[in-house]
């Protein structure tokens, strides 16, 4: 597994990543956005904003991290490289980019993330009722020990 620094003409990747990703492991969160939407949000939002590492095998992107400031914005692994390690190397390269500590919103009904966090010294900080964020899907603030 390499790990590197994003770069813009990796948008479409990661964007299609990004979709595949969301909807394998959350189908229960409602569609808001289309692909060409998800590409405008990754070419002017993640990677001009967020440092953002992804992490190649074979020179195939499986996913990819990235972070604001204290905040792990982004950690999506394609789902058939998912249970290989490659989230807890990117999570331990965001670990070194933020400011201490780091924090991270997740899905309270994304069980598999919450466990994969709780396992790696984060801390369920906050819940909310979902009234904030754009799914309005009740979401919790974990942060790292
Ligand atoms: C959660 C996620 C980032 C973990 O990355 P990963 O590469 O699968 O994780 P690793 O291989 O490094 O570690 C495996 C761990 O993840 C857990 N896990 C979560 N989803 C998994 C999946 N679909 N397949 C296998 N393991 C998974 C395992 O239980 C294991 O936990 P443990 O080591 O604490 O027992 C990744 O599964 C993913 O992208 N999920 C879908 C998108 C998502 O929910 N992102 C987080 C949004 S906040």
């Amino acid at each position: 597994m390499n790990l590197r620094l994003a770069r813009k003409e990796d948008a479409p990747t990661l964007a299609r990543l990004h979709r595949i990703s969301v909807e394998t492991a959350m189908p229960w969160l409602p569609k808001l956005h289309t692909p060409a939407e998800d590409l405008w949000w990754m070419e002017t939002i993640v990677l001009p904003e967020q440092q953002v590492w992804v992490a190649e095998i074979d020179g195939v992107i499986a996913g990819y991290a990235a972070v604001l400031g204290d905040m792990l914005e982004q950690l999506y692994i394609l789902p058939e490289y998912q249970g290989r390690g490659v989230g807890s190397a990117l999570l331990q390269k965001a670990i070194e980019m933020a400011e201490p500590p780091m924090r991270l919103w997740t899905f309270q009904r994304n069980e598999a993330a919450r466990a994969f966090y709780e396992h790696r010294g984060f801390e369920a900080v906050e819940f909310t009722d979902g009234a904030d964020n754009e799914e309005k899907e009740p979401d919790v603030l974990y942060c790292r020990a």
